[in-house]
């Protein structure tokens, strides 16, 4: 075992992650990520249509930016918060462009933007459909200038709380299964998201709520983990996102009679409805038998093929590999999947948790910015500006500790925990049989329409499986690269996240964004516009809390696109 110490440690080395270590590391503190994949292979990477600014040089406003994103979040999101993220976007675009990010420029040279979902004007700024990787590659060579201590292929296995407050991680080190103790003043949880809870999911198989299962773990709540974004364009079979930039360059949805069915349901966005509105449109053609398939169809071919080829790259080449279509020549099958989580480990605008020392920012992270339902193209926009935030935060909060004082032996713990999965060896169980259990408990139970019966039914299969993960052991005892001890890890904070996501559905009684009851189909401003927390006290499930949503300047009006 080594110890290590930095001031800020900033845990993963997605988009909110490197923006929080950039600003750490400007303000002038010795920053150290640590990632259980090579940073440029974080799920930041699949990110795909764009980043939400709204520009003045461009006649565009903030303040319709922010009321575009209050309705979008069906009145859930804080909108304090969603000032600060909107009034804070066309610098932190700019910031990106300047260090180096090569946006798609207009007919005139400027940047260019498209339309996204959910918003009267076209104010998403984009890299083709590989945004999420152009911004990730320009933030990893900012960062490198500093030349900070990057834990590449290591794994967070637990927070350390001493006295209250959080002052480092205890960490597996994949290439030689070592146990380690890296000391901090403070640390920043930057994971990302939940999307292998469910299955399937756009998600990368690395995408596993660690972050919200460490917080959880020691008890820091989490807010509106009901709130799962289900996204309108998914690839038949396998769940790989086709991006919302498809409709944003003008495709179409069409139904198995040919019609643009969101007429019905959107007349005035028709395709760029929010993500909420399409995905239970295209749901309901399907399950009113209008579908092909268990699917709807993406219509490009009026786009042409030169557009398609450049804006629409990627996409095309996942159509054609997964889907044998070529999107020039075919409509290609799609329909709602698992894409994203509203809710996270609560946060203030800093990033701050209620555990002092501990920071979240990015999707694992709730500061209520996207309430009910995310617009597209605000998720980069939240890593940026709310990773900067916490990142400048935590670098002067680690300015006010002198000291940590953690015995080196609390890595016993761990050790502990390791050594009890390779004793319990003679269970054939595998996190792989667990995992599709539970994934597709919650894709049935917890998706685009819900209800108690189903929400139940999901909630009691994860509990079944949180019992059989208790005689969960991992066959594999090698030291080097132990994948298996990796993901038994993994499934341990997926499967205490997916409780919460049924802990927190179960206790809405109304419909609000995403979460869609069809035994209660009516938003209930007057008991419900309030967050749901949950919390781990030690006892066997959950505690349940509300907190007030903040209300600026919109009041709750009647949703319709
Ligand atoms: O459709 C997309 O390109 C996804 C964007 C997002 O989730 O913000």
């Amino acid at each position: 075992m080594a110890v290590y110490q930095h001031d800020v440690l900033v845990v993963g080395a997605g988009l909110a992650g490197m923006r929080a270590t950039l600003a750490a590391q400007e303000a002038g503190a010795d920053v150290a990520m640590i990632t259980k994949v090579h940073p440029v292979r974080s799920h930041s990477n699949a990110a795909q249509g764009g980043i939400n600014a709204a520009l003045e040089s461009r006649g565009d406003n903030w303040d319709d930016h922010a009321y575009n994103t209050v309705k979008g979040s069906d009145y859930l999101g804080d909108q304090d918060a969603i000032e600060i993220m909107c009034q804070e976007a066309g610098p932190a675009v700019v910031e990106l462009e300047h260090m180096g990010v090569v946006f798609n420029r207009d007919e005139n040279g400027r940047l260019g933007t498209r339309h996204f979902g959910g918003q009267e004007v076209a104010r998403t700024f984009f890299v083709a459909d590989i945004t999420g990787q152009a911004l990730l590659h320009a933030l990893y060579e900012q960062i490198m200038k500093y030349n900070p201590r990057v834990y590449e292929e290591w794994f967070v296995t637990s927070l350390v709380v001493e006295d209250g407050k959080c002052c480092g991680v205890v960490a597996l080190e994949l290439m030689t299964g070592q146990i380690h103790l890296i000391k901090a003043k403070a640390v920043i949880l930057a994971t990302g998201g939940t999307g292998r809870c469910f299955e399937p999911s756009t998600n990368g198989l690395v995408v596993t709520a660690d972050g919200q299962g460490l917080a959880y773990e020691v008890g820091v709540p989490l807010m509106d983990m009901e709130m799962v974004q289900y996204h309108p364009t998914t690839l038949k079979g396998n769940g790989v996102l086709m991006t919302e930039g498809a409709r944003g360059e003008g495709g179409y949805l069409l139904n198995s009679e040919g019609e643009r069915f969101m007429k019905t349901y959107a007349p005035n966005f028709m395709e760029l409805a929010s993500r909420d509105v399409v995905s239970r449109s295209e749901q309901t053609e399907i399950n009113e038998g209008r579908g092909i398939d268990g699917c709807v169809l993406l219509d490009l071919r009026h786009l042409g093929r030169e557009l398609i080829e450049t804006k629409l790259a990627y996409i095309n080449e996942v159509a054609m590999d997964f889907a044998n279509v070529n999107l020039a020549e075919e409509p290609c099958p799609i329909r709602p999947g698992n894409h994203y989580e509203m809710g996270g480990i609560k946060t203030d605008v800093h990033g701050v948790t209620s555990m002092p020392g501990l920071y979240a920012a990015g999707e694992c992270a709730n500061v209520s910015v996207h309430g009910g339902n995310r617009l597209g193209a605000n998720s980069l926009l939240d890593t940026v500006v709310f990773g900067k935030r916490a990142g400048i935060h935590a670098a002067d909060y680690s300015k006010q500790i002198e000291q940590i004082n953690v015995p080196d032996s609390i890595v016993s713990l761990d050790e502990g925990r390791i050594k009890s999965f390779f004793d319990k060896n003679d269970n054939t169980d595998t996190p792989a049989t667990i995992r599709l259990a539970m994934g597709q408990a919650m894709n049935d139970g917890v998706a685009v329409f819900r209800d108690e019966a189903g929400m139940q039914a999901a909630y009691k299969t994860i509990l079944e499986l949180k019992d059989r993960y208790k005689r969960l052991g991992v066959h594999d005892s090698g030291k080097i690269y132990n994948t298996n001890l990796l993901f038994a890890f993994e499934l341990g904070f997926m499967l205490d996240t997916a409780e919460t996501i049924c802990v927190s559905a179960l206790a809405r009684k109304e419909s609000r964004g995403a979460h869609y009851r069809t035994d209660m189909p009516d938003r209930d401003d007057e008991n419900w516009m309030k967050h749901i927390l949950v919390q781990n006290t030690g006892e066997d499930l959950p505690t349940v809390d509300f907190s007030p949503v903040t209300v600026t300047r919109w009041e709750p009006q009647i949703r319709s696109y």
